[in-house]
């Protein structure tokens, strides 16, 4: 039997039906921060990721689906989707339209990880990057936006952590003291960390390996070595962010797997995702337009959230969220009233309420079918109900039940 490729997965109703009102939800919100769509390519030249995210990242270095197309250039299908539009970006000259570029996407991307609970090969972001100025507030609004999207999802059990990691000047020399420091201690910890004290060391700092922990603790913290104007920068954020009456947590040994990091950094963790708990990530992100070729600059920062672990916080808190609202099963009883319900059904569809027309059956199970699939409301249409005009109209909630003429109907189910 042919099975789902590993990593990947179907979203069936249910479930479908949250996915789809977290983006309904989603796309207004980004209208009313003046936030655009953008659509790039699932497919792209592998050389954006391997400059844009990083040569020495996971994500480039082990988790890419890459392939040689037939006239030999090399296609990855997108790990991530800041790159793209950055790419976009300098491919189209957004630099030249007014203001800021404020763009969003949702859509599906691909890292061959091990799959577990919240980690899948085939997984949804809905991603929005704000690109085109330098200033602390644009940090704070894109926060303050990622923060009220969750919460008019109906999230309340998440947690802000923000970071800076500095910028060109102060990173290297920071990274440099680290790796000096972790020259004694790395011996002591688990074997990533000795591979990561030389190749990557700030990524020793991500470790969740408990025995390590302490050691974590002692080593130098970029908080201590921000140069001054990325403190500066940092402490004007925080200052955005109070003012906007946004709670959040400097978390000085969160870093991000993604090497266009510059500046701040955040994340959102929801409590009930188990290992897999971060929500979203993001930052800003000053160097990556350069780093692919752009003379000129463009500052940006942008977030992207995991749907399917936003899917999954929605369906924890609130375990009643897949109730899709049928507010009418229409159950004729007879061929006659099969054609005469078709009609009915027409009507209220064009009221904007929706129905499920049954096929001809016995009431009883009519009731059982409508029933099951939580009808709010059963009209049942015979012989008798046809002649006289009005139909029985059974609320399935309070068990209810009385007759009603054609134009009673819709405002009875309103
Ligand atoms: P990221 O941290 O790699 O950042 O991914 C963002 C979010 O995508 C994660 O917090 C997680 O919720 C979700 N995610 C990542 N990998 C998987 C997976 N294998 N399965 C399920 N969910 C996953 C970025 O992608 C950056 N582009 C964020 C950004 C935008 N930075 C600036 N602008």
């Amino acid at each position: 039997m042919i099975k789902a490729v590993k990593g990947t997965r179907d979203i069936l109703p249910p479930s479908s039906t949250v996915w789809n009102e977290v983006e309904s939800i989603t796309r207004e919100l980004f209208r009313t921060f003046n936030y655009q769509e953008i659509r790039t390519p699932i497919i792209e030249e592998t050389a954006l990721f391997a400059r844009g995210v990083g040569q020495d990242t996971d994500i480039v270095s082990k988790e890419m689906y890459t392939f040689e197309d037939r006239d030999g250039s090399s296609i990855t299908l997108r790990p991530e989707a800041t790159a793209s539009v950055m790419r976009a970006y300098i491919e189209h000259r957004l630099d030249q339209a007014p203001g800021l570029q404020k763009l969003y996407y949702i859509g599906p991307m691909f890292r061959r990880e091990r799959p577990q609970k919240g980690r899948y090969r085939q997984f949804y972001q809905i991603g929005a990057e704000a690109i085109g100025s330098e200033s602390p507030a644009v940090d704070a609004e894109i926060i303050e936006l990622v923060v009220e999207l969750l919460r008019r999802v109906g999230l309340t059990e998440f947690q802000l952590h923000l970071n800076s990691v500095g910028d060109a000047n102060c990173r290297p020399r920071y990274v440099a003291l680290l790796r000096e420091k972790l020259r004694d201690v790395a011996p002591r910890m688990c074997g990533d960390c000795q591979r990561r004290a030389e190749t990557n060391p700030l990524r020793v700092l991500d470790c969740k390996v408990p025995a390590d922990q302490p050691i974590i603790e002692t080593l130098p913290s970029i908080q201590d070595h921000l140069c001054e104007p990325c403190r500066t920068h940092f402490n004007a954020v925080r200052g955005h962010l109070e003012n906007r009456g946004i709670p959040y947590e400097v978390r000085p040994r969160m870093v991000r797997g993604l090497d266009y990091y510059m500046r701040t950094t955040f994340e959102i963790v929801h409590g009930g995702l188990g290992a897999q708990n971060a929500v979203l990530g993001g930052g800003r992100y000053d160097g990556l337009a350069e780093s692919l070729g752009s003379k000129v600059a463009a500052p940006g920062i942008g977030f992207s959230i995991g749907e399917d672990r936003l899917v999954m916080s929605v369906e924890q808190e609130h375990p009643d969220a897949h109730k899709a609202a049928l507010d009418l099963y229409i159950a004729p009883i007879g061929a006659a009233a099969e054609l005469h319900c078709a009609r009915l059904a027409q009507d209220v569809r064009s009221a904007g309420r929706s129905v499920e027309l049954g096929l001809d059956a016995k009431v009883k199970r009519s009731m059982e079918l409508a029933n099951k699939i939580g009808a709010r409301f059963v009209l049942l249409v015979g012989d008798n109900e046809m002649a006289a005009g009005r139909y029985t109209l059974k609320n399935m909630q309070s068990g209810e039940q009385e007759t009603v003429g054609r134009d009673q109907l819709i405002p009875r189910i309103e």
